[in-house]
């Protein structure tokens, strides 16, 4: 960020210099936010940008908030060439992504790799929400996971989730599924996991029942992502927990949770390792 801010001294006036945000690293694309007196010199900063990181290629403004249950956002090109698409390199896996067509953040790798540090030998797992197989392949390539199932209803993640299950070559323990979490789990994921994992802070609260159905018999793991709020970003998400799984017959504890990041002041993106049991 310093040195994007340098390049642009002369070109930004002072004022406009202190406005610039973070912006992300992608692969070769750069993603650029900005605020909307920023927008006449978008073309500017987008240069400055391929100058500053000489490996990127692309530099794309985001003009919509991610939405929608496919969590995507509207890009525009504004410096180099004109693409979406690009492959990311994280913790030894390298992972296809087109930006405008799935959900990707290389925010959360340090999330993944704690994640994936806690798999012990031979757990079978559930993905949920794997949009283009991250955490699942991180896990495979970083844990004795036997089996890890993983699931998206975005028929582009889910191809792009196939193709980077081929080039890290993790198809002997990730296995792909097209669809609906809940139905997956209910036709064909019923009781089989050690863990599962729930990466939709947005929408993760619809789905405590399908991730019981999604556990063994006698309980497992869930690390649940919320959305959480100062002075207090964990209790709310607690209290509805224990109600939902209690209602259902189960048990629950936390293991430990965590701020995973910051999603704008005082609201942040929450995680809660919990350990779940059968009997209340
Ligand atoms: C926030 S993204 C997380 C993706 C991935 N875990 C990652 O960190 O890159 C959530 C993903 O859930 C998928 N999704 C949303 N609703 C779903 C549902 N009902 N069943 C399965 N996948 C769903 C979206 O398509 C999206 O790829």
């Amino acid at each position: 960020m310093g040195s994007l801010r340098e390049e642009l001294e002369g070109i930004l006036s002072r004022e406009e210099l202190a406005k610039l945000r973070a912006f992300d690293l992608v692969g070769d694309i750069g993603i650029l936010r900005l605020p909307p007196e920023l927008l006449p010199k978008k073309r500017e900063i987008g240069e400055a940008l391929l100058r500053v990181h000489r490996h990127l290629r692309t530099v794309l403004l985001q003009v919509s908030p991610v939405s929608g249950e496919f969590r995507t956002r509207r890009l525009e090109v504004v410096a180099g060439k004109p693409r979406t698409e690009t492959l990311h390199r994280e913790s030894g896996c390298v992972f296809r992504v087109d930006l405008e067509k799935v959900y990707f953040s290389p925010r959360l790798a340090h999330e993944r790799m704690r994640i994936a540090r806690q798999v012990r030998e031979g757990e079978e797992v559930t993905n949920l929400f794997a949009g283009v197989g991250c955490y699942s392949i991180v896990m495979a390539r970083h844990s004795g996971a036997r089996r890890i199932y993983s699931i998206d209803k975005n028929p582009e993640a889910f191809r792009m989730m196939c193709e980077n299950i081929r080039i890290n070559r993790v198809g002997d323990r990730v296995f792909p599924f097209l669809g609906d979490a809940r139905e997956v789990v209910a036709s064909q994921l019923r009781g089989k996991a050690d863990r599962v994992l729930m990466p939709l802070p947005e929408a993760a609260r619809q789905f405590v029942g399908t991730a019981l159905e999604a556990l063994k018999e006698e309980g497992g793991v869930v690390h649940f992502y919320d959305v959480g709020e100062d002075p207090d970003p964990f209790s709310p998400s607690l209290r509805f927990l224990e109600r939902e799984v209690g209602g259902r017959g189960w048990s629950l504890r936390v293991m430990e949770k965590r701020l995973v990041r910051s999603y704008g002041p005082g609201i942040y993106h929450v995680v809660l390792d919990l350990l779940l049991s059968p009997g209340r």
